[in-house]
């Protein structure tokens, strides 16, 4: 097997950093080695990466995609290969994708169609969560099934009444059934039915344009949500993770159950660090502004007011733990003939931002401006995405034994994103339009594979392999 050596960077964990070099044999890292010592003088490697001067991270990991997800009448934009290549372009070695159940299907039947996409096609290395969009008496026989596959967490809404929506009785039932196999329960926490009055009265009146989207989805919405979530894991004693967090009434309503000694977690995404409503209204402050560009930052849960302060609040909770990790949410759409479906009706606007390529550089701007520690940096990407999603020791960490998922990251580089500059996304614009970002990613490699380095895309589609996951080895 070929050897490769990582040599003089500082290599950072969610603990602490250090000067070292790294030591690739085949697929796994063998060494971390103190430069200058006698072994590290001694070491001689195939292939070495020079990363004086970098910052050198175990590789990201993305735990919240939907290649591929059929919505609103479209599918995302991204298939496993264009999507997972532009997360190796990001420094994203591992995502964790949605297997859908619908609704009347059978969840063996969902799974099986979502390996079928994903197989020999994804360049980085990919898990899966079970969307369970249809809780019965089948559907609850078959979460049994899921460990064995390799899948420990599935997810469930109380959103999309009609899609994926699961009343409270079902969501009882799986929980029940979650807290007797050890399996996590996601939740996307918002209140459908109500949500959905509030966007008929709302176009009724005329009020069609894409930031109405975000008036209807109100915080109340997912503060209650949220709430009624926690109760219901409270009572089943079920550890609960909650997606895309972005309302801080939300995060209110996880940090007082954690401060209760509740196994409760959540998420939140770039958009909700970075982007708010009010940008989503533009500078005129006009409702009807750019007639239709609103619709790029339709997502849900959606933008927030930044008046409200909820973006402040995400980034208090990324250093709080009261939020502990960040995931892209990465559902792209494009403008033309998919985001173009909402024109004149903001609830037809598929719902979706993609990020997965931005998500290591949106978040190391924290670091630069003081927010989060670069070991926070992390721990946020890929060491606490490793532990919740049971990938710890393999992934989400640099040592021996742990698969050589590394990223060269360069904090004197530069970044500036854009669809025709840093864009190997499939989608025709993006929601990070002219970021110009501090760092850069300059390496990455993949079980010991170099995927991008100098500018260039070594990898390819097939290179990744299924990941069977662990259980959770995050609960307090
Ligand atoms: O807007 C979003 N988040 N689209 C993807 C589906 C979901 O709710 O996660
Ligand atoms: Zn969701
Ligand atoms: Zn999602
Ligand atoms: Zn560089």
């Amino acid at each position: 097997m070929s050897t490769l050596l990582v040599k003089g960077g500082t290599v950072v964990s969610s603990t602490g950093r250090t000067v070292a070099d790294v030591l690739v044999d085949g697929e796994q890292v063998v060494a971390v080695l103190a430069p200058g010592s006698d072994i590290a003088a001694s070491v001689t490697a195939d292939k070495v990466v020079d990363a004086t001067g970098k910052y050198v991270i175990p590789g990201g990991i993305d735990a919240h995609t939907h290649m591929q997800l059929p919505f609103g009448g479209t599918e995302a934009s991204d298939t496993f290969e264009t999507g997972t290549i532009a997360a190796a372009w990001g420094g994203t070695t591992s995502i964790i994708d949605f297997a859908v159940q619908k609704y009347g299907e059978r969840v063996e039947d969902g799974l099986s169609a979502w390996h079928e996409k994903a197989r020999g096609n994804c360049a980085v290395d990919y898990g899966f969560h079970q969307i369970i969009g249809g809780v019965d008496e089948q559907s609850l026989k078959a979460m049994e099934t899921l460990i064995d596959e390799g899948i420990t967490s599935y997810k469930m809404f109380m959103a999309y009444p009609g899609v994926f929506y699961a009343t409270d009785d079902q969501i009882l039932r799986a929980m029940q059934k979650a807290r007797e196999l050890g399996l996590m329960t996601m939740m996307h926490a918002e209140n459908g039915p109500a949500i959905d009055v509030l966007a008929e009265q709302l176009y009724n009146a005329g009020k069609t344009t894409p930031y109405f989207h975000g008036i209807a989805r109100a915080w109340q919405m997912e503060e209650e949500a949220t709430h009624r979530a926690i109760m219901l894991a409270n009572l089943t004693e079920a550890p609960l993770y909650v997606v895309h967090v972005s309302a801080k009434q939300a995060v209110e309503q996880l940090a007082t159950a954690r401060d209760k000694g509740q196994n409760v977690f959540g998420e939140t995404c770039p958009q909700y660090l970075y982007l708010s409503l009010e940008e989503q209204l533009g500078a005129t402050g006009d409702p009807t502004w750019g007639e239709f560009e609103g619709a790029k930052w339709v997502c849900s849960t959606p933008l927030r007011s930044r008046a409200e302060g909820h973006q402040d609040a995400m980034w208090q909770a990324l250093r709080t733990n009261d939020l502990q990790m960040v995931s892209t949410d990465h559902c792209p759409f494009c403008m033309k003939d998919q985001k173009e479906l909402g024109r004149g009706d903001f609830r037809a606007i598929p719902n979706g931002i993609g990020s997965i390529e931005h998500r290591m550089d949106l978040l190391y701007q924290g670091v630069v401006t003081g927010e989060i520690t670069l070991e926070r940096w992390v721990e946020l990407t890929s060491t606490t995405p490793a532990r919740m999603f049971g990938l710890y020791g393999r992934k989400g960490v640099i040592q021996p034994g742990a698969d050589a998922d590394i990223v060269v990251y360069d904090p004197k580089g530069h970044t500036s994103i854009g669809v025709d500059k840093t864009h190997h996304m499939n989608m025709d614009h993006s929601a990070w339009e002219g970021y110009e970002i501090d760092g850069h990613v300059d390496v990455v490699i993949s079980r010991g594979s170099v995927l991008v380095s100098d500018g260039e895309f070594h990898g390819r589609a097939g290179h990744g392999q299924y990941l069977k996951r662990g259980l959770t080895q995050y609960l307090t």
